[in-house]
This record gives C-alpha cells, structure tokens and sequence, in this order.
C-alpha cells in the first residue's frame, strides 16, 4: 500500500534529501557510518534505502544500480512517488584528462551523454543540456573549501556503456572540456528538473582512462568517505 513499483518504503518514509550512491552496499555503509537511528526502509532487489538523521536533520540514502537505466527508476519513484526535493549522487568516475588524479574529487556542473532517453524524449529535435542545481553546487564548494578537501568542477560525460569500442570519443570529449566519465549524471539532472528539485553529482576518480591508472578499494573507500561528507553538509545546509 503506498509504496512505488521499485521502492518498498510507505509514504513519509524517505526524507525530501537523498544522498544516491550506485552501490547499494555503499548506501548500507553511508547510512551505519553518519546516521543516526538509521532505519532500512527498502530491500527491493536488495537495492537498499535508508532514512536517518544527519546534524538534527532526516536524510537518505538509496542505491540506484549502475547506468541511467537501472538509476532512472529509482530517481523517478523518489521525486515523483516519495517528494525528493534535494538529490545528490555520491558515485565514482574514469578521469579523461591529465586536470585529474587519481582520488580527485569532482563536482559535475553539467552532463554529456550518449543515452538516448533524452533524444526520446525531446523527439530527436531538442540536445537537452542536462546541469547541476547551481545552489547545490556553489554550496559544495563552499562546502569542500571549509574542509580544506580539493574539488574540481566542471563537465562530465555519463554514458551508456562501461566497455566502449570507440575510446577515441573520449579524447575528443576531453578536448571539449570534458573532465571524467560516469553513467547516471545526465539522467539525474535531467529528471530533477522535470520535478522541479535539485541536484547535483558528486564523484571521485577511481580510474585514468589515460594512464590506465586505478585506486585500490582501501583509497576508495578513503576518498569516498570525504566526498560523502562534502554531500552530506551540502543536503543538509
Ligand atoms: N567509465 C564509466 N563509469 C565509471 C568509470 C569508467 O571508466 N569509472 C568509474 N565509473
């Protein structure tokens, strides 16, 4: 009763500020490590959501699945079932440029993709620009200032597809000012402003599409662990 196709939490269970990781066990680990009294309001798929507090004020956090497909769904249950009014993904990304290193963290301002939900949606007529809130982003980096953490800011590319057959798009994507790829940003932004909410990405770089350089899973869990501060004083400010 109540709840939304992909999402088993009733009404009232999911608080108007979402933190989105991909992973939900990353979801899991968001919700033990900086909540409090937090409560699983979703197993569905073994997607998990949870609602807690954070400084005094009700967050939650929801996996979404890799790639706008998978994420899409979760994003549209949440602003259109649940009233997400303040969306903010906590994800990793490939860098595409020298700019980045490894364990960077970056601030997505606006959104390329290769998806074609957009090109459905506007009719083949219309490249829709897909952009970050620009209140959210500009308190994230105030945010990331006042912890001293180093935030690059700029356009990312969300793709389709992890394994490409045409990696010489992203050299061109870089040589467009494009800083890092990922796979759900573009249709975060782009349903948000269909609901009216705000959102914003934020992602560390776990891998150099360059230099083939990777992060081991103990300096991801590190940077991971500063970037979803930096997401959670910015949900909540
Ligand atoms: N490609 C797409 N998404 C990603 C990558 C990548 O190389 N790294 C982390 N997320």
């Amino acid at each position: 009763m109540g709840m939304s196709t992909h999402i088993g939490a009733k009404p009232g269970e999911i608080a108007p500020r979402v933190l989105l990781p991909g992973d939900p066990l990353r979801a899991k680990w968001i919700a033990e490590t900086y909540l409090e009294d937090a409560k699983c309001y979703s197993n569905v798929r073994n997607m998990f959501g949870f609602t807690g507090t954070y400084h005094g004020v009700s967050v939650s956090v929801q996996g979404s699945g890799m790639g706008m497909p998978s994420a899409s769904i979760y994003y549209h249950e949440l602003l259109s079932d649940y009233g997400a009014r303040v969306l903010i993904r906590v994800g990793s990304c490939g860098a595409l440029t020298e700019e980045l290193q490894l364990r960077d963290v970056v601030a997505a301002s606006a959104s390329s993709t290769d998806s074609a939900m957009n090109r459905v949606r506007f009719d083949g007529l219309i490249d829709y620009a897909p952009v970050a809130s620009f209140e959210l982003l500009r308190k994230a980096v105030d945010v990331a200032a006042d912890k001293e953490l180093p935030m690059h800011v700029g356009q990312v590319f969300a793709a389709d597809a992890f394994y490409t057959d045409r990696p010489d798009l992203f050299d061109r994507l870089a040589a467009y000012g494009v800083l890092a790829v990922e796979m759900e940003s573009a249709a975060l932004y782009t349903l948000a402003a269909r609901f009216r909410a705000r959102a914003l990405t934020l992602l560390t770089v776990s891998d150099h599409i360059k230099t083939g350089a990777s992060t081991s899973s103990h300096e991801r869990e590190q940077t991971f662990a500063h970037m979803v501060e930096v997401a959670l004083d910015t949900v909540v400010a």
